[in-house]
């Protein structure tokens, strides 16, 4: 017998602890109790379907029951469900490897595996500390990270991180690191000349990596579109004006693709829109068509060499998790790399872009729209009480959030960041399910007053 819509919802209330969730109210709430979905719809308990308009948290990229993928899950199934990397080979990492280092930059040489997005950045850090220590600099172990920057919510990701509304309870166990400013062009005090915030900006960071540079193992950038932060584009030019600076620094550059990656900014990595080739690249999210949990860290060879040497020397790298590179997530992995291919992706986010910033363009009419921001299929709506002096709502009303729930009833799922509204549609979508998104958002941000 399965279980009513009400008795789910009582067992999870009474025994489930929801991420990045107000639980006072959500005990108090009738939470949507997802138990199926099909294509870009997600099926509540009753029967009822919503656009998946944030992608499953930012990860699906084809769509939900993709037959394609569901059968490769399942043929990895046949053969073997997990196996450890531990000291040994799995094919459907190896096949994995071989097939990414065909798509990322081609200085990247060596892939290692997790499992989210937080241990690919976490990896990355403690990657590059160790980098310079088996190179004979141990001093150099600091980190630079930019203001409203998400790397995940493990330590070293919290800590090369920049967000107090996550993280403050947080802050007195976090390493040290410095931080640049980001260039979030319409909080900044010139929101009508990008380049003058990039150049700002950029122009903080170089003193920090002057002053700095010999202690600092490397700098942290989510490239072209800071996510959680507010979907913050950055000025064009931003990125590489960034890794211009770490090289002159002698500072490696850390590009954390987890949101970015796999095709949501309109090219495959976003680092390859300024021709960006990092030293270290993390990708989660996206990298299995967002069914399973599978996250990478790409490396130079000049990285790698480094951890090269006799068991007592002490260079090897002693990190990893236990579904590290997991066969089924791999397997996955592979198959939703097939229809970006054959479907062609990539090109079909950059043709439809373009569709939806015409759907968006109406919107910077209403009242109370301050921004609009959208790269790719990222987008930000951010809303203000007043879009003459871009006065803040007041954060007790939780307008971002009213806007959100308000769209269900339109039969459309989306999740703010505050009062940015944020569209993060699956890939795959196509034009019609994206108009009907626009016209949910449109039709409730209408209605404040
Ligand atoms: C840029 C970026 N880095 C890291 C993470 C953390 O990923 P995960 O939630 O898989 O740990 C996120 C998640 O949103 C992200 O946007």
């Amino acid at each position: 017998m399965p279980h009513s819509t009400n008795q789910l919802r009582d067992l999870d209330r009474r025994h489930v602890w929801h991420p990045f969730t107000h639980m006072r109210q959500w005990i108090d709430g009738d939470p949507l109790v997802i138990t199926a979905a099909q294509g870009m719809h997600l099926i509540d308990s009753d029967g009822n379907r919503y656009l998946d308009a944030v992608s499953s948290l930012w990860c699906n990229v084809h769509g939900h029951r993709v037959p394609e993928i569901d059968a490769a899950v399942r043929a990895q199934l046949d053969k073997v469900a997990h196996t450890t990397m531990l000291g040994l080979a799995s094919e459907p990492a190896t096949l994995l490897a071989e097939r990414l280092m065909r798509l990322v930059p081609q200085n990247l040489k060596k892939v290692f595996y997790s499992d989210s997005g937080a241990t690919a950045t976490e990896v990355a850090f403690k990657l590059a500390a160790q980098y310079w220590f088996n190179v004979g600099r141990p001093e150099k172990n600091a980190f630079v990270g930019f203001a409203d920057a998400y790397h995940g919510d493990t330590v070293g990701a919290m800590s090369v991180g920049r967000m107090p509304a996550f993280h403050a309870p947080h802050f007195p166990m976090l390493f040290p690191a410095h931080f640049a400013p980001s260039p979030y062009v319409y909080r900044s005090d010139s929101p009508g000349d990008p380049q003058a915030v990039s150049r700002q900006c950029l122009a903080a960071l170089d003193r920090i990596l002057t002053e700095h540079g010999p202690s600092i193992a490397a700098v942290c950038l989510e490239p072209i579109v800071q996510g959680a932060g507010g979907i913050i584009v950055h000025p064009e030019g931003f990125l590489r004006g960034v890794a211009d600076l770490a090289r002159r620094h002698d500072v490696l550059l850390i590009a954390d693709e987890v949101a970015v990656g796999f095709g949501r900014t309109g090219r495959m990595f976003a680092c390859e829109h300024e021709g960006v080739e990092p030293d270290l690249m993390c990708v989660a999210k996206g990298i299995t068509g967002g069914y399973l949990p599978l996250a990478a860290t790409f490396a130079t060879q000049k990285i790698f060499d480094a951890f090269l040497g006799e068991p007592w020397e002490g260079r090897t790298f002693f990190h990893g998790h236990t579904y590290t590179g997991n066969p089924l997530a791999a397997a996955a992995a592979l198959a939703s790399l097939d229809l970006f291919d054959k479907n062609n992706v990539v090109a079909g986010v950059q043709k439809k872009s373009t569709d939806l910033a015409k759907m968006l363009a109406p919107l910077r009419d209403l009242p109370h729209v301050g921004d609009i921001r959208q790269k790719g299929f990222m987008v930000g709506i951010e809303l203000v009480a007043d879009k003459e002096t871009r006065r803040p709502f007041d954060p007790k009303r939780r307008v971002g959030a009213q806007v959100c729930l308000a769209c269900r009833q339109h039969g459309v799922i989306v999740r703010p960041l505050g009062d940015v509204i944020v569209l993060m549609p699956p890939l795959a979508m196509g034009v019609e399910d994206l108009r009907k998104i626009v016209a949910a958002v449109e039709a409730e941000i209408a209605k404040l007053t």
